[in-house]
């Protein structure tokens, strides 16, 4: 039984992300407290929560007036009004409090100029399939986050899937377009696949089908089989002169796949770089 006591969170901006890591936390009895603050006020998918243990603000004011205590400020609205947001949190923010920041391309730096150079501060990038404890987040620390605030923060993203931690900041844009953006290329390619299946004669709703369960099912048997290589498990798939072979021929090809996504993720890293900005 741990003795440490369950953090009281304050959330700014719940939306996908927000709602996902929130729904993780509730799911695994982590936090005491939690604070929404979000125009929208409290999600439907919280209300079983409310008033206790969540409660939710439509403003920072609101919050601010309500007078309440929060142990980590953890800021997930999109990043285009985050510098707006802020400038609202700064006034009524304890320089004490742990920030704790998802947002894409919004760097240290720019936090620690609206709460000070002092305030400890933390920047994570998680993923969607947080909402069903099977996410994966990177996190950075600046030098004021202590030994605890790391501790704890590892704890929050834990209970929504793995932490990796990380010294160089800049590297956070290639994760974001890797894994922060990765589900979409994973939805992307059961939608292509499908399409693709349509334009060999199948139907759509058989073709939809064929293509979800192959994308889930393959990514179970690569949980199931965690020290073989993807290379591995694909080349079990692919026998010699097969029809396997004859498409993987196409999708590695140098102008195949390989090349599309070094582009695609080098096109988010780089929106990731012009939103820090
Ligand atoms: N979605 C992902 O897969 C993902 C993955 C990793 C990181 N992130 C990061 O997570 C952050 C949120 O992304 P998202 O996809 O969750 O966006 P989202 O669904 O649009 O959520 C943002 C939320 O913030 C609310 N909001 C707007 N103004 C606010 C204010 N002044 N104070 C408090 N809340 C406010 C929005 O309300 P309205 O809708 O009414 O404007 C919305 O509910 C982004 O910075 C993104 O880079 C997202």
């Amino acid at each position: 039984m741990s003795n440490i006591k369950p953090l009281d969170i304050a959330l700014i901006g719940c939306g996908k992300m927000g709602s996902a890591m929130l729904k993780g936390w509730l799911d695994s009895k982590i936090i005491g407290r939690a604070f929404i603050i979000d125009p929208a006020g409290l999600p439907e998918t919280f209300a079983e929560y409310a008033p206790n243990p969540v409660t939710a603000y439509k403003s920072v004011t609101a919050f601010a007036d309500a007078d309440i205590h929060a142990d980590i400020f953890v800021m997930a609205t999109k990043p285009q009004i985050m510098a707006e947001v802020c400038k609202q949190l700064a006034p009524v923010l304890p320089r004490t409090a742990l920030i704790m920041s998802i947002a894409a391309g919004q760097t240290i730096t720019n936090f620690e100029k609206a709460f000070g150079e002092t305030q400890p501060i933390i920047r994570a990038m998680p993923n969607t399939p947080s909402a069903i404890g099977q996410g994966i987040s990177v996190a950075v620390a600046n030098p004021h986050a202590t030994e605890d605030h790391k501790q704890q923060t590892t704890k929050l993203l834990e209970a929504i899937g793995m932490v990796e931690w990380m010294d160089d900041e800049d590297l956070l844009n290639a994760v974001t377009a890797l894994s922060g953006s990765g589900p979409a290329y994973v939805f992307l390619l059961i939608e292509t696949m499908a399409k693709a299946g349509v334009h060999c004669g199948l139907s759509e709703e058989l073709a939809t089908r064929l293509a979800r369960q192959t994308v889930i099912g393959s990514a179970n048997l690569a949980k199931a089989e965690p020290q073989a290589e993807a290379s591995t498990l694909r080349q079990n798939v692919t026998s010699p002169g097969g029809t396997t072979e004859a498409a993987l021929k196409v999708l590695m090809a140098d102008d195949g796949i390989q090349k599309l996504f070094d582009k695609a993720l080098t096109a988010a890293k780089d929106r990731g770089i012009e939103l820090s900005s």
